[in-house]
């Protein structure tokens, strides 16, 4: 072996990993500035009662399916589905079954095949013991007793030839590979069916009032990533889920949304309205949409065409501008509401004028979920480009039910994107003033250590960001990493200081000096930073 060849195994590759397309890291000093987003957020919707709700990231497939509509992109296109551990390890033992088999047939070495088998059944055993893969109980019985037939004739050489043999294996071999191994699991691409699924899990019903419930946390939805879309994307969002369906929750809730989008200074929102009905006059209005549709079918493009018999509503939602004259052409669903549904946005639009909340109404705004009924609203901010919806939310008064709820629940709701909303509020340069580092302490001489640790230790107990150098620094260079590091202050203690018990305290921004002792020192910085965190 040569010198080289012998280097090159030594060493590990050298190899750089980077973030998953779609995905990005969040850093200093942005993060920040989602930190403050977040928590404007929180004090905004406790303010109107809402309370925090966390529920997993994934949850059953087949929950989202249900709920978001199996036909949507969502759905249907963009979710990160994947089986649990167990069952990963079945599927690849169902393999090793299979090739097993073949093998066993050509070579009539029967191990191949009985070990992998021997194995599944363990490892099912285990499962079923461990509570999970309940529903797989009774599969799991006519297959263990399958394979105790199948055991006993092995290990009999005169049986082995007799052609019984071969069926059992090959029946043995397919009641593995069809064994319902599980559900699968898919990473939340939203979480109105989560907090849905959580609240008839919990039996929330049975607590006094709506419950008015908030979260914030990642979806994940694999689509094209570009400005403002990503696949791993935040959401901080709002349900209100109960008995009623009064407009004036609905009109709270968007209040409420306003209210924090004028808070964190979002600028040029506009908010769109619309109703799009419920299930007595929702399913007559498709099936007018559709006859229209289909008699202008050959004016258009491949994925509206498609749409016309999957969901005719999600033509509305065409952005192709040569759709959009036949678009505006069709029935419109405002003039085809049932009573109740026509009264309930009328008094939805009276409760907003009396909030003094401006809207839009927009008889497009259909969403891409096929829960809403009823109300549905957007908002839109400056600075994103085609990505430039903020938030989307909407009633969805019979998903608890569809979820296998209690009937009568109504629900509506809201998902702000808080990458767009920042992104929006980055563009637009109306930034917040964000508590930095207040005091970087210079300390300098071993005899200053202790003074300057214990200072550190009062300061950062009256909430104040403080930096202590780990080891002693030079006086010029120890100024210049607290001008790099933007402190506001520079708390100077040599061993003059030390002995005499007063510190020297420079402000940064225009090196203003004063010696205080440490009562007055603490008295001026606390004065100094409160309410640090106001805009
Ligand atoms: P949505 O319209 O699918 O509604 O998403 C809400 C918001 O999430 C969008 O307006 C957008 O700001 C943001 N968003 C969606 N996808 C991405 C992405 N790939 N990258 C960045 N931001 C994105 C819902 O999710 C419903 N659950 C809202 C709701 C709650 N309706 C009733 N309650």
């Amino acid at each position: 072996m040569s010198e080289n060849s012998a280097e090159k195994i030594d060493k590990p590759e050298r190899r750089q990993f980077r973030a998953i397309k779609g995905t990005r890291d969040i850093l200093p000093p942005d993060s920040a500035l989602w930190n403050w987003f977040e928590q404007s957020a929180r004090q905004v919707f406790e303010s109107y009662n809402f309370r925090d709700i966390r529920t997993p990231i994934f949850e059953q497939t087949d929950l989202f399916a249900r709920a978001v509509g199996a036909d949507t992109d969502i759905v249907h296109k963009e979710m990160y589905v994947f089986g649990d551990q167990r069952a990963l390890r079945l599927e690849a033992l169902q393999e090793k079954i299979e090739e097993g088999a073949a093998d066993a047939e050509r070579e009539n070495d029967q191990k191949l095949f009985l070990e992998p088998v021997r194995q599944f059944i363990d490892e099912i055993e285990a499962g079923l013991a461990a509570g999970e893969m309940e529903a797989s109980r009774s599969a799991f019985d006519s297959l263990a007793e399958n394979y105790r037939r199948f055991d006993a004739i092995a290990s009999d050489q005169a049986m082995r030839c007799e052609p019984e043999f071969g069926n059992l294996r090959g029946d043995l071999s397919f009641k593995c590979w069809d064994f319902p191994i599980g559900e699968t699991l898919a990473l939340r691409p939203e979480a109105t069916a989560s907090v849905c699924r959580a609240y008839i899990e919990h039996g929330m019903q049975t607590l006094p009032g709506n419950q008015k419930l908030y979260y914030v946390g990642p979806m994940f939805r694999r689509e094209r990533p570009q400005k403002g879309r990503y696949r791993q994307f935040y959401q901080v969002g709002a349900e209100v889920l109960g008995p009623s369906d009064a407009p004036a929750i609905d009109a709270e809730v968007v209040e409420m949304l306003l209210t924090l989008f004028h808070r964190v200074g979002l600028a040029n929102i506009k908010l769109y309205v619309n109703s799009i009905g419920c299930k007595e006059c929702r399913p007559k209005y498709v099936e007018l949409l559709r006859e229209k549709l289909r008699e202008v079918k050959d004016r258009l493009k491949e994925d509206s065409q498609r749409r016309i018999e999957t969901n005719p509503l999600r033509v509305l939602d065409s952005k192709l501008p040569e759709e959009q004259p036949i678009i505006e052409t069709l029935p419109r669903i405002s003039e085809h509401l049932c009573d109740a549904c026509r009264e309930h946005f009328a008094k939805l639009k009276e409760e907003l004028a009396l909030r003094g909340v401006g809207y839009e109404e927009n008889w497009r705004l259909v969403r891409g979920l096929d829960y809403y009924t009823r109300t549905t609203f957007e908002v839109t901010a400056a600075g994103l480009g085609s990505q430039n919806a903020v938030c989307g939310g909407g009633r969805y008064d019979g998903l608890v039910e569809l979820l296998g709820g209690p009937a009568g629940i109504k629900g509506i709701g809201f998902a702000i994107g808080a990458d767009r909303a920042i992104l929006s509020i980055q563009e637009s340069g109306n930034l917040p003033k964000l508590p930095g580092l207040a005091v970087f302490i210079a300390w300098m001489g071993a005899k200053a250590y202790a003074p300057a640790l214990s200072i550190a230790k009062k300061l950062r107990a009256l909430g104040l960001a403080v930096e202590l150098p780990p080891e002693e620094l030079k006086f010029r260079k120890s100024l210049g990493l607290a001008d790099k590091l933007g402190a506001r202050y520079a708390l100077i203690i040599g061993e003059d200081e030390a002995a005499s018990g007063t510190f020297t305290l420079k402000r940064l921004s225009d090196a203003q000096q004063q010696k205080l002792d440490e009562p007055a020192l603490l008295d001026f910085l606390q004065s100094e930073f409160r309410g640090a965190n106001a805009r």
